[in-house]
């Protein structure tokens, strides 16, 4: 897409697709979308897609697929054990990662809750870049607690640091040194860290931690879910990499690493998982497990047409043109974001753009949830369907008091190659408009509040009246418009 200049200078984010299959979207007027939000507990969670306009709740499972995908599709061998579909998604596996075994799972938390129930034992302490929520549930019940060892730039909202993924490798070493490698089940890296904007870690940074983990004998673990971003920063971020192929950054990644796991809800866009692993003895482990959780070794329960695709989709994934194109489309959403005042995650990262809720509803305190209720408000504005990532996305500590999020953030998800421009600039717009009215937006409060997971299918209400109040003057500014 950047190699195609347009005539008047402006800098576009190009498709280098056509559409030939297409879904009809609905906007239901801005009465029913209060009513459907408070219905459905003001978490977007809960929301039913038919009363949703545009859906960037994650890019999980609805990644648009290739035509090349749909074909493969038909040609699934379908059988229990043995299927001609395994071997090739394994193949195209072992070729890209240079792994010779491979265990398939049916999504990203079930390589995850596999990984932890064999490695993880109790008193045991995971260091990473930063944490997923599955990925920390499943490290906490098997008796383990994790250490988010992001550089400290990381965590800065806005900032010019082109790897905000990257591990901290003192406090690595640190760590290791305080706890012992044999308290270190293993350490994991998670790449395009998604609870902090999409930020990807560097080579560079990824081979201190590959050399600290040898030396201490300790495994290296890759949460490959999000690693098609990932590459895609790596070859345009970091210069040594410049002149390498996808291809090739791939496979200098992998060698790091003991076991790469991935959501290929997200890598490959299609729907299942899969775990790579180096060593027979690793496989071993697992296999086991793999048969009691997932299903036979040849399909861990996916279906044999998703497996074809996302071997298809895998192969997709190293074609630069392909893997550039959400990042290109959140970059042109953050920018024109700053230019309106918005305040938002930078560098714009991968997966979506993230709007900084603390700042924007600076008025709301962290125990109301500032990053639900503006998920709520802006679903309540456009029809827009984003995802709250902050302190509701967190668990009560065991006195009940909350855990504060380090980041508030509201995620609009653009899930790869499913939106035009034209229905970014439509997301754009709404999100200024409520910018501009953010004060009459205010608090939530928890009605039924799980303990695991709350975020998911947690209820609350708002603090006051104010969803009218947001009610009312969206209709004095846009009198009849939806
Ligand atoms: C980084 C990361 N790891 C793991 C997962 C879990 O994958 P799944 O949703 O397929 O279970 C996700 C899903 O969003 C993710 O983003």
């Amino acid at each position: 897409m950047e190699k195609i200049k347009l005539f008047s200078g402006e800098n576009l984010p190009l498709e280098m697709h056509k559409v030939r299959i297409v879904e009809k979207l609905n906007l239901i007027p801005i009465e029913k979308r209060a009513s459907a939000m408070l219905e459905a507990g003001c978490n977007t969670f809960l929301l039913k897609n038919r009363d949703v306009f545009i859906d960037m709740l994650t890019d999980s499972g609805v990644n648009a697929m290739s035509d090349r995908q749909q074909a493969a599709m038909f040609l699934a061998d379908d059988t229990y054990a043995g299927s001609e579909s395994f071997y090739r998604f394994e193949s195209k596996l072992q070729e890209l990662f240079g792994m010779d075994f491979v265990l398939p799972a049916h999504q990203g938390r079930a390589c995850e809750n596999i990984i932890s129930q064999v490695f993880v034992n109790e008193g045991q302490v995971v260091p990473m870049n930063y944490h997923f929520t599955t990925t920390k549930a499943h490290i906490q019940l098997n008796g383990g607690t994790i250490e988010e060892l992001i550089t400290e730039e990381g965590l800065k909202i806005t900032s010019n640091a082109p790897f905000k993924g990257n591990m901290d490798t003192v406090a690595l070493k640190q760590l290791i040194k305080d706890r012992g490698s044999d308290n270190v089940a293993f350490v994991r890296m998670e790449a395009g860290t998604n609870l902090i904007g999409g930020q990807p870690f560097s080579l560079e940074n990824l081979q201190e931690v590959g050399n600290m983990c040898r030396k201490n004998n300790i495994l290296l673990v890759l949460d490959a879910s999000l690693l098609s971003d990932n590459l895609h920063f790596i070859k345009e971020r970091e210069e040594k990499c410049k002149d390498l192929s996808i291809r090739e950054i791939t496979r200098k990644i992998a060698d790091e690493f003991d076991i790469i796991y991935f959501s290929a809800r997200k890598l490959g866009s299609a729907r299942g998982g899969g775990i790579c692993v180096r060593t027979e003895e690793l496989f071993d482990k697992m296999k086991g497990l793999i048969t009691l959780y997932e299903g036979f070794l040849t399909y861990g329960g996916m279906s044999v047409r998703e497996i074809e695709a996302i071997t298809v989709g895998l192969e997709e994934t190293m074609d630069e043109e392909v893997i550039n194109q959400g990042p290109q489309f959140i970059k042109f959403m953050v920018d024109e974001l700053i230019k309106a005042g918005v305040p938002v995650v930078t560098p714009a990262g991968g997966l979506g753009c993230h709007i900084d809720a603390k700042a924007f509803l600076s008025h709301v305190p962290q125990v109301e949830y500032p990053a639900g209720a503006l998920a709520a408000a802006l679903f309540i504005t456009g029809g827009i369907r984003g995802m709250e990532r902050g302190t509701m996305s967190e668990e009560r500590k065991p006195d009940g008091s909350e855990t504060l999020a380090n980041m508030e953030l509201v995620r609009i998800a653009l899930p790869r190659r499913v939106f035009t421009l034209s229905q970014v600039k439509y997301v754009i717009d709404r999100i200024v408009w409520l910018h501009r009215n953010r004060h009459l937006v205010e608090g939530l409060v928890f009605e039924d509040e799980p303990e695991i997971l709350r975020f998911f299918f947690g209820r609350l209400k708002p603090t006051s009246n104010w969803v009218d109040n947001l009610v009312n003057q969206y209709k004095t500014d846009f009198k009849d418009s939806l």
